[in-house]
């Protein structure tokens, strides 16, 4: 019922085919694939010739964060390169539904995601189109960042308006995810949780890296949900 999706953004990019090897095998469920811009958002980080570089290492879901804009002239890319879920940044598309008819008609599930300051009214008409909805908890930008508490109630707002239409909608969480605070939030509806610096760090002194006793970690919190 719960996944957790390590942000490669905080791996060892030197490394990073073993890093998304190691990870899985440590027990994590998707990878999170931040992609940003220098220009939606200020950071430049990973496209799709890297995505299809990852893509035969594993059956993992490959869950893309666009942070870009514009949006649709790069999700047929992303698409090919084998992505799975395909989310985006609302204000950075001018036409919401187009975006997402897109990233379906390339046979990726569609995702929206909200900085801290997005209103949630951008739900209101294609709520039952989407298959995940992305909840930043921190500026997009930066891994590493602290939790924006907000986003709780954001998480159980939403959560509501995905029970209230009855699809089967991901609830996603991201920025700034940790051991101490991942039971609180899947308490305020989240089930996935994407978490960067607390998983990559975590395992960077092991060797091989491995990931398994702060994924168990987080594991536990969620079972005391
Ligand atoms: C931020 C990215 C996040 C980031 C999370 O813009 O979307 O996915 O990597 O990193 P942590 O878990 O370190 O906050
Ligand atoms: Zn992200």
């Amino acid at each position: 019922m719960y996944q957790i999706a390590p942000s490669i953004l905080s791996a060892n990019f030197a490394k990073l085919g073993e890093e998304i090897t190691n990870v899985i095998d440590s027990g994590a469920d998707i990878i999170h694939f931040d992609v940003m811009d220098n220009h939606y958002v200020p950071n430049l980080t990973i496209g799709p010739l890297v995505c299809e570089a990852i893509r035969p290492l594993t059956d993992a879901m490959i869950d893309v964060h666009l942070m870009v804009e514009p949006v649709d002239r790069i999700v047929p890319d992303f698409a090919k390169a084998g992505a799975n879920i395909i989310s985006f940044h609302p204000e950075a598309s001018n036409h919401i539904d187009r975006t997402i008819g897109l990233i379906k008609d390339q046979g990726c599930k569609a995702g929206l995601v909200f900085n801290p300051a997005t209103p949630l009214h951008y739900l209101d008409h294609v709520i039952e189109k989407l298959d995940l909805i992305l909840i930043m908890s921190v500026n997009p930008g930066f891994g590493g960042q602290a939790f924006i508490p907000e986003a709780l109630n954001k998480l159980k707002a939403v959560r509501k308006r995905i029970d209230d239409c009855g699809k089967n909608i991901l609830l996603e969480i991201d920025g700034g995810v940790k051991v101490d605070n991942i039971a609180e939030i899947a308490r305020a509806g989240a089930d996935t949780f994407v978490a960067g610096s607390a998983i990559y760090n975590a395992g960077k002194d092991s060797d091989p890296h491995r990931y398994d006793s702060i994924i168990a970690a987080m594991r536990a919190e969620l079972g005391k949900v």
